[in-house]
């Protein structure tokens, strides 16, 4: 009799881990996509994965649901081990009724959300899904409203990662947009509102699924994305990768590795890495990744807003968040775009514990009438408010231009940096010297004998009596003007003594964040 039971039990589960069946699992991989069971196992540690709610079933029953009632309904979930630490997941298995939310499959994956919450470990999604599902009509809307309050209701306390590998359309792309990073496949993940079927009918538009809502589009022109890769098994590695930087919850602080990289490791290659001249564009990654620990950057959303650089690094083996104007693109202007990505960033970090170095090259707002009538006041808003909300330690080190209301928005002292630093060629002034010199000097400049020297002149004598460190540090707006070769030990003895940063906010229901 016990054989009998523990025979029958190996077989529904045997049953249940085959899905939708050989063929359905064959054209999953004819599409070039693994099975729900296959990444989990490629995302977790080996042997790590704990199954939970493996015989739910549904309760539909027209339209023939009653003699289609698949074990497991759609979805895997459990918990198990990246890197050694906890996680708890779910993922869609397109293959049985394609991978869509009924109310079943909508309360397994509340579940595990739930489970993720309580105990204070990361959740990860993934998603392959044909939708709400048909047949079950509300109850398949009310699953996925579960699903997105249980994602709101999560957001600041556990980090949530979405990882889209398969379709995922209509109302289902609210999970993924509320939780804190998505992670997109080439070419076989698709996210859209309504599909190019709909839009063709309501806007007579001809559009390929990949150009609605392919990876490229949602990593470069939405930004919805934060993380492609050509493969799954690429995305897969990113997931783990973004993992190492982040604390399981926001009660315990973010893991410290022994970098094997020397603190106060001098840096002078820096300062062959800055052009003297403020109109040269340079990769600020370089700098970044000459400052940070081994030299491991991991860039958010690196194809969206490139005028502004944010990623995870770590400073003496703790987790930083970098947020840096990329003078590569639009010479580091803050637009629309650049300041929702930065705010969002932001926000992120203070919400997990991570102190935030900022770095700091930009000749200020972009000017026009596209970004004034897109609201850059609005938006740019929230850059301002992000910083001046985060209460984690706040470093920065400003490298050549620092303007207008950018200085003031970059993590300046005003907004209650901690620590401020500047390298000797920082400009930090109202305006640039052209500007400044045109704005004051307007008539001067008309009545010269000579225009063009007398501007130079002028220029000269802005740059010197405006333009430079020393007029702020003398205010003790910086901290500190440091030289190139001592940068990485400056940046590392702040951050070093501001870990025990403790800012009391007051007691607010919330702020009102402009969005
Ligand atoms: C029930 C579904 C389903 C759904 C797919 N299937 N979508 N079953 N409800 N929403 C089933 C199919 O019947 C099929 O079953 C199997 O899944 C595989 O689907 P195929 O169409 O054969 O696969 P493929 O050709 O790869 O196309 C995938 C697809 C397409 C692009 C996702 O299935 C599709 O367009 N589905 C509908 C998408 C959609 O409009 N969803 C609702 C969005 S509105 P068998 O038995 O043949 O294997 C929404 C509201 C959310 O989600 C509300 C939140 C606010």
């Amino acid at each position: 009799m016990e054989s009998m039971d523990t025979n029958s039990l190996g077989k529904m589960r045997q049953t249940t881990r085959l899905g939708g069946g050989e063929l359905r699992i064959a054209r999953q991989h004819q599409k070039g996509k693994q099975t729900a069971r296959e990444r989990i196992e490629a995302l977790l540690d080996p042997g790590t994965f704990s199954e939970i709610d493996m015989f739910i079933q549904h309760r539909a029953t027209k339209w023939g649901m009653a003699d289609k009632r698949p074990l497991g309904d759609g979805v895997v979930t459990g918990t198990g081990k990246v890197n050694g630490r906890t996680v708890y997941l779910f993922a869609q298995d397109f293959t049985v009724l394609g991978g869509s939310v009924g109310e079943a499959h909508g309360r397994k994956i509340a579940k595990v959300m739930d489970l993720a919450y309580q105990n204070g470990a990361p959740l990860l999604g993934i998603n392959d899904s044909g939708g709400a599902r048909i047949q079950e009509g509300v109850d398949a809307l009310a699953a996925y409203g579960k699903i997105f309050h249980h994602n709101v209701r999560a957001s600041g306390i556990i980090p949530q990662l979405s990882i889209i590998l398969g379709p995922c359309a209509g109302g289902a792309v609210y999970s993924p947009a509320i939780t804190d990073f998505v992670f997109m496949a080439e070419e076989t993940a698709h996210m859209f509102i309504t599909g190019p079927r709909v839009v063709k009918t309501v806007t007579q538009e001809d559009v390929s699924l990949e150009d609605l809502g392919g990876a490229a589009v949602h990593a470069a022109r939405s930004g919805v994305a934060h993380f492609t890769s050509p493969t799954e098994e690429g995305v897969l590695e990113q997931v783990r990768w973004l993992l190492s930087y982040l604390p399981p919850n926001n009660l315990t602080p973010p893991p410290v590795v022994d970098a094997g990289d020397e603190p106060s490791r001098p840096t002078p290659g820096l300062a062959g890495l800055v052009p003297n001249d403020p109109k040269q564009p340079y990769d600020v990654r370089e700098i970044i990744e000459t400052i940070v620990d081994n030299g491991e950057f991991l860039e958010v959303q690196a194809d969206y807003a490139q005028n502004l650089t944010v990623g995870f690094a770590r400073m003496d083996g703790h987790t930083v968040g970098v947020v840096s104007n990329q003078p590569q693109y639009f010479a580091g202007v803050l637009d629309i775009n650049a300041s929702t990505k930065g705010a969002r960033f932001i926000r992120f970090c203070d919400a997990f514990h991570i102190p935030l170095l900022t770095l700091v090259d930009t000749p200020g707002f972009l000017p026009g009438t596209d970004q004034e009538h897109e609201g850059i006041i609005r938006h740019g808003a929230k850059l301002l408010y992000a910083y001046s909300e985060a209460t984690v330690p706040k470093v920065s080190l400003i490298l050549r231009k620092a303007y207008g209301g950018a200085y003031i928005v970059m993590s300046s002292k005003h907004l209650g940096g901690d620590m401020n630093f500047a390298w000797l060629q920082a400009e930090i002034a109202v305006m640039g010297p052209d500007g400044a010199v045109n704005t004051i000097f307007r008539k001067e400049l008309a009545e010269a004998a000579d225009p063009e020297a007398k501007k130079t002149e002028l220029v000269q004598n802005y740059r010197e009596e405006f333009a430079n460190p020393f007029v702020a540090a003398s205010r003790g707006y910086l901290d500190d003007v440091i030289a190139h070769a001592e940068t990485r030990e400056r940046l590392n003895i702040s951050l070093a003594l501001l870990r025990n940063k403790r800012e009391e906010t007051p007691t607010r229901k919330h702020g009102n964040i402009p969005l």
